[in-house]
């Protein structure tokens, strides 16, 4: 039990590593939550510092998610079945509320997509389809990223049924819909960002 907590504390403050604050500091001295959207995630950082940046953002973050999956299996031994999951969520509650970085940080997807990716491959590659077919139409990556939250358990659901997966994905899925908040509003007011475009 102790291991399983300690784990779950570890994926914390991992998930607190916000690669895009770090990365935006050193490649050109900037929060990058003061500028474009204010958001501390890959899309923000793609739009303000370009592909390279926002890229290994992108793929920093979801290392993240897979990480404190895999920190959760080795440090509870197999012992407490829930530790992998618990571990995935804190990983993302400390990208979204970074204790290192004022508790402001990112929406949490791209953690999420690691998270889920190594938890329920299959539905996360399923609604990862989706997601990626509807950004490539629309261009708006909140609305993929919310589909991809939204679906994951659905799909968890369908494959497995009820259990700790399925409430820490419909929990993951309100953590996104919370942190898009702005992202909806502009959506309805039809000036949401689309990307490939500099506005915030
Ligand atoms: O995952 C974040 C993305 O859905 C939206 O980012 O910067 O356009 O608010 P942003």
């Amino acid at each position: 039990m102790l291991n399983a907590v300690i784990a779950v504390i570890i994926s914390y403050l991992l998930g607190s590593v916000s690669f895009s604050i770090v990365i935006a500091r050193l490649v050109k001295g900037i929060d990058i939550r003061q500028h474009g959207s204010g958001n501390a995630g890959a899309t923000n950082t793609l739009r303000v510092l370009g592909k390279g940046p926002g890229i290994a953002v992108f793929i920093l973050d979801i290392a993240k998610g897979v990480a404190a999956v895999w920190i959760g299996h080795a440090l509870n031994g197999g012992y407490e079945s829930w530790a992998p999951v618990l571990c995935g969520l804190a990983a993302i509650v400390g990208h979204n509320w970074p204790v290192w970085f004022r508790f402001k940080g990112g929406k949490g997807i791209a953690t999420t997509v690691g998270v889920i990716a190594t938890l329920a491959f299959i539905p996360a590659l399923i609604a990862g389809v989706v997601a990626i077919a509807v950004i490539a139409t629309t261009r708006y990556v909140s609305v993929g990223s919310l589909l991809f939250a939204a679906l994951v358990p659905i799909g968890i659901g369908i494959m497995t049924g009820s259990g700790p997966m399925l409430w820490a994905s419909l929990l993951i899925c309100v953590f996104a819909f919370v942190r898009h908040r702005s992202n909806l509003v502009k959506l309805v007011q039809g000036k949401e960002n689309k990307l490939g475009t500099k506005r915030g």
